[in-house]
């Protein structure tokens, strides 16, 4: 593993793609032909249990929405988003503004779609100076936001952004992101000392994801929540990789009850075609200008129909009662089964919430040595963390009792080098 065909592929993909694009070696990656519930088959038909659901988009699992991508297809692919618009996209925002400030305040969310997840981010940092007519932004080290000139002004994982800043404005101050109750005392210090006139953002992961799975504190949230209201700031989370179930709740942020102004998703939205979505509290998005005939902020793929209505199916679905059980169990059983893991030595600590767990090796070359010995074991999982030294666990809801026990004993077994 890789097999011949993998490897093969590797060769050709060198000599055309950017070659700081898809790490290639004689050990990686393995090239997927087809991908099924929680598996995926490469191309010289070996079998893996993907742990990481595709970085978070298979929600439930690939192919859970594959049915509406068929039906979709068959009569409209693509419509003009922002003239004349496909119907299904009326459908996708209104069942968006339901399940987030329908159902947390009682008032409509307004959406403006994107296509990848950090152009959500940048439709919110957009919607923010239009709303408060601030340019300040207030991020988070650690913070993952995507790689587009705009989200990288929140990013917090300073090599993301270093080689680039010579393009990117002066307008962000980072903060400390508390990881226990402890810290908490360092954030508010933090947080009392930011002059706030000038902040129009304050952009934020209710979970840290590409950080190290980073569960702040109980608190964290609402400070923010308060600090935003008395400066006038507008709260944005970053819901991209903990919405849609995989934190344990519907939305991360649901766990502290706090509501943000706007909330940015993507990933798990549509189980597999590029959308996303900044959905905000009407009062905030209608701080906008009604369109005259040209958007501000659109783009030529803006609410696809096929994205759309792969959305709806994946929303059908995570409104199922039995998704939060899934999650739950889950999640349980995984961080259980784990939990051995603290004796080994090498693991410092496990954590996170519901299906997203991150195992905290004691470096980034044990966690890159243990992913690619799963790999050879026929297990899909990744580093995350700055300095990737934290082993990320975020399979599918789907995954069974049997496939955790499975990707735990291989764990073990990379960890212990056999
Ligand atoms: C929290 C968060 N925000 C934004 C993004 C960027 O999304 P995309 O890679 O789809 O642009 C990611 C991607 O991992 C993410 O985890």
């Amino acid at each position: 593993m890789p097999g011949e065909k993998s490897l093969e592929l590797g060769k050709r993909l060198a000599g055309v793609e950017c070659r700081n694009t898809t790490f290639l070696s004689g050990d990686w990656p393995i090239f997927w032909e087809r991908a099924e519930g929680v598996n995926v088959w490469d191309a010289d038909g070996n079998r893996f249990l993907d742990m990481t659901s595709g970085f978070g988009v298979a929600g439930e699992g690939y192919g859970f929405t594959g049915e509406a991508l068929r039906r979709q297809s068959a009569t409209l692919m693509h419509a003009m988003g922002d003239v004349h618009p496909a119907r299904v996209k009326v459908e996708l925002c209104e069942a968006l503004s339901e399940m987030t400030f329908e159902k947390w305040e009682g008032r409509k969310g307004k959406c403006l779609f994107g296509n990848s997840g950090f152009e959500a981010v940048e439709a919110a940092l957009k919607t923010a100076v239009v709303a408060t007519g601030r340019s300040g932004i207030l991020s988070f080290e650690g913070g993952y936001h995507g790689l587009g000139y705009g989200a990288l002004l929140g990013a917090g994982i300073g090599w993301f952004r270093e080689p680039f800043d010579g393009q990117l404005a002066r307008v962000t101050e980072r903060l400390y992101f508390p990881k226990n109750s402890e810290d908490m005392e360092v954030f508010r210090k933090q947080l009392a000392q930011v002059d706030g006139s000038g902040i129009g953002a304050v952009l934020v992961e209710p979970i840290q994801g590409r950080g190290g799975i980073h569960v702040p504190p109980e608190g964290f949230l609402k400070a923010l929540r308060a600090w935003c209201n008395e400066v006038g700031a507008v709260l944005v989370f970053d819901e991209i990789y903990t919405g849609f179930w995989r934190s344990g709740k519907m939305f991360a942020c649901e766990w502290e009850g706090v509501v943000p102004d706007l909330i940015c998703l993507g990933k798990a939205l549509s189980g597999g075609f590029p959308i996303s979505v900044c959905v905000g509290k009407a009062e905030v998005m209608d701080r906008w200008p009604v369109s005259g005939g040209e958007a501000l902020h659109t783009s030529t793929f803006l609410g696809n129909p096929m994205g759309c209505a792969m959305g709806m199916e994946a929303l059908r679905r995570y409104r199922q009662a039995e998704i939060e059980n899934m999650v739950t169990e889950a999640g349980e059983r995984l961080g259980q089964a784990l939990d051995p893991l603290l004796e080994l030595g090498f693991v410092t600590e496990i954590r996170g919430r519901g299906l997203m767990l991150g195992i905290q090796a004691d470096s980034g070359e044990r966690v890159i040595d243990v992913v690619k010995r799963m790999l050879r074991a026929g297990v899909i999982a990744l580093p995350d963390g700055p300095s990737g030294d934290v082993l990320a666990l975020t399979p599918p809801f789907s995954v069974t009792a049997d496939e955790i026990d499975f990707s735990v004993e291989s764990v073990k077994a990379a960890l212990l080098g056999v």
